[in-house]
C-alpha cells in the first residue's frame, strides 16, 4: 500500500529531476504552472483585466498603442473593449500553458506572439515589462513554489517571444 502511494504521488505532482532538454522545465514546474493557472482561469476575464491594468498602470506609455487609449486608467476595468481585449490575451496565454508538454507547438505559439506584435509597434521592452508585471501580479496570488515555477516558465517563454519579435523585425 505504502509503495503504491509513494509510486503514484510523485507522478501526480511532477518530478523535479527531469528537466526538459529544450526548456529546462521539470515535470514539477509544469505541474505547478498548470494547476495554478487553472485558478487564474476560473475568472479568466477578470484575471486578464488585473494583469493588463497592472501593466498599464506601471507603464501608461503603452496605452497609446491601443484602441482604448482615450479611456482613463481608472475606468479601464469596466470598459467593454478593454475587457474583450483582456479576454483575448488571457486565452492566448492559456494556449501557451496548454502547450507546455508539446515543445514544437509551444515554440510556434510563442514565436507567433512575438512576430504578430511587430505591426502593432510593440518593442522588446514592452514584452519585458509585461513579464515583470506578470511576476508582480503572481507574487500576490501564488504560493512560493508556484511562483518560482512561473518565473522559470516566463523567462523561457518571453525569451522565445522576443526571438519571434526580433527575427520578424529583420524581415
Ligand atoms: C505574452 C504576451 C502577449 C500576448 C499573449 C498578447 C496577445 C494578444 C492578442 C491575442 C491580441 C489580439 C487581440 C484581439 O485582436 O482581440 C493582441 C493584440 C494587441 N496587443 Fe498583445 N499580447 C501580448 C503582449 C503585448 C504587449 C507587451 C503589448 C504592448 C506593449 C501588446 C499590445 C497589443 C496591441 C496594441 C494589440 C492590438 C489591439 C487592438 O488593435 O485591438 N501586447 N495581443
Amino acid at each position: 500500500m505504502g509503495t503504491i502511494v509513494s509510486y503514484i504521488s510523485p507522478a501526480n505532482t511532477g518530478r523535479t529531476d527531469d528537466p526538459d532538454p529544450a526548456t529546462g522545465l521539470t515535470s514539477r514546474d509544469k505541474y505547478l504552472v498548470r494547476t495554478s493557472w487553472a485558478r487564474i482561469m476560473k475568472n479568466s476575464t477578470d484575471s486578464g483585466v488585473a494583469l493588463l491594468t497592472l501593466f498599464l498602470k506601471n507603464h501608461p506609455e503603452y496605452l497609446d498603442l491601443f484602441p482604448f487609449k482615450n479611456v482613463p486608467l481608472d475606468q479601464l476595468s469596466t470598459n467593454k473593449r478593454f475587457r474583450a481585449h483582456c479576454s483575448s490575451v488571457i486565452y492566448a496565454l492559456a494556449s501557451i500553458v496548454d502547450a507546455l508538454n508539446d515543445n514544437e507547438l509551444l515554440i510556434q505559439l510563442l514565436l507567433k506572439t512575438g512576430s504578430s506584435h511587430i505591426s502593432r509597434n510593440v518593442k522588446a521592452k514592452g514584452f519585458k515589462d509585461l513579464q515583470d508585471a506578470t511576476v508582480e501580479l503572481f507574487s500576490a496570488v501564488m504560493k512560493p513554489d508556484e511562483l518560482e515555477a512561473w518565473k522559470k516558465t516566463l523567462e523561457v517563454a518571453f525569451g522565445v517571444i522576443l526571438k519571434g519579435l526580433v527575427e520578424g523585425e529583420k524581415l
